[in-house]
């Protein structure tokens, strides 16, 4: 096993390890991917102020999310299909995010059902729902989140149409994978991925499969998607979700500041500020661009997190000293939970830690909670200038 010392080793051993189709599907954003690239290029440009001869010793990264307790400013992000990237995948990152004081949020679209991850993992988790039309599912979505204990719920709203990627329709993503002579020969050569998959039963969507109607696998998802997806949201009906749920809420999705004010309005209690990852509209704003004007206009009425583009702890400090009281990462851990499993998902989160803490320390602090601006050399056009 070779040393793992950042995340981007973490993503070598997970390209050679997962099926091309999941890694495809993990690593893409939309259309021509300018908003991918985007989010994690821009932290570059983000400089952090070096401090000497402060007193290092005695450093933490503990602070709280929502007013829950976190070993560090880090949550891992709902993705789809996790149980597919390792057998078992939910439950495994769930695992991890709980052994490491982080919060672990489900995704609407994830392999192993809400119940069985609820079963299978210790400590709450946060669910994330989608904004569907039926109103029956959703409020069952909510109760069974609810059920089975879950700490908060993040309703995703960028999300009325699925964003185009390119290569998960030349690849006929599906969930189980279809079997063609391509996908044969590449899933012949990912031994340990296979193997993994025929230990388990969990190879659909578990929260969907039984629970709406026509949903098989991935392939029907998209027609599903097309028809259970509302595109006539709005924040009125937002509103209404906010009544099915009478736990701390989280809206992840928000991008300009006139939608973070709305969201204010619904009784949330914090927002992300996302671009789901460069995966929904293509030439949109990096998420960490966008941070600064959101903070100045919200900062004050609602707690802000950020995600989309988080590949190291700099880019967790940088996004904590612009405001933002929790970062998500997706990608990030998909990388470790496809490398290695569940211990890959530990290890993705103590390489984040380690260079949290060792950043923060050479910014000349010792405690998350005090980073603010000062630490940072912000370029004059970096932030949105939207007036
Ligand atoms: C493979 C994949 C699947 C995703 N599925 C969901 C999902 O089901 N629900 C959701 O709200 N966001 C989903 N997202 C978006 C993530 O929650 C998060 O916003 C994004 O991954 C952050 O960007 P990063 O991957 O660069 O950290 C997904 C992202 C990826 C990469």
């Amino acid at each position: 096993m070779p040393v793992i010392t950042e995340i981007e080793d973490l993503k070598r051993i997970y390209r050679r390890r997962v099926p091309k189709m999941f890694y495809d599907y993990c690593e893409s954003g939309s259309w021509s991917e300018q908003t991918f690239r985007e989010n994690s290029s821009d932290f570059d440009k983000l400089y952090l102020r070096q401090r000497v001869a402060v007193d290092m010793a005695g450093r933490s990264t503990k602070t709280q999310m929502i007013g829950q307790d976190v070993s560090m400013p880090v949550a891992l992000a709902p993705v789809g299909l996790t149980g597919m990237q390792h057998y078992d995948g939910e439950i495994k990152a769930a695992r991890a995010a709980g052994d490491f004081g982080v919060p672990y949020c489900l995704s609407t679209m994830s392999i192993c059902s809400i119940e069985d991850v609820a079963e299978n993992s210790d400590k709450p988790f946060w669910m994330q729902v989608y904004t569907l039309k039926d109103d029956d599912f959703m409020q069952r979505l909510f109760d069974r989140a609810k059920d089975a204990k879950c700490s908060a719920a993040v309703i995703t709203v960028d999300l009325q149409l699925l964003g185009q990627r390119h290569k998960d329709l030349k690849n006929g993503l599906s969930a189980p994978p279809k079997l063609t002579p391509q996908s044969v020969a590449n899933m012949m050569t990912k031994v340990q991925w296979g193997l993994g998959m025929l230990q388990t039963k969990r190879r659909f969507f578990g929260n969907i499969v039984g629970h709406a109607q026509g949903v098989e696998d991935a392939s029907s998802l998209s027609s599903w998607t097309a028809e259970a997806f509302d595109q006539s949201l709005n924040w009125d009906r937002i509103r209404e979700f906010r009544k099915m749920w009478d736990g701390p809420l989280i809206i992840k999705g928000i991008m300009d500041p006139r939608d973070a004010l709305e969201a204010c309005n619904v009784g949330a209690d914090a927002i992300i500020v996302s671009n789901h990852g460069g995966r929904q509209l293509d030439g949109a704003l990096s998420s960490i661009r966008a941070l600064e004007r959101i903070m100045d206009t919200v900062g004050d009425k609602i707690e802000v997190h950020l995600d989309s583009g988080v590949r190291s702890g700099q880019d967790v400090l940088k996004a904590t000293a612009m405001g933002a009281k929790g970062v998500w990462i997706g990608r990030a851990y998909v990388y470790g939970l496809g490398a290695m499993g569940q211990e890959g998902v530990t290890k993705a989160l103590e390489v984040m830690h380690k260079e949290l803490d060792m950043s923060m320390a050479l910014t000349g602090h010792t405690d998350i909670k005090n980073v603010d601006r000062d630490i940072l050399m912000i370029p004059k056009d970096f932030s949105d200038n939207w007036k």
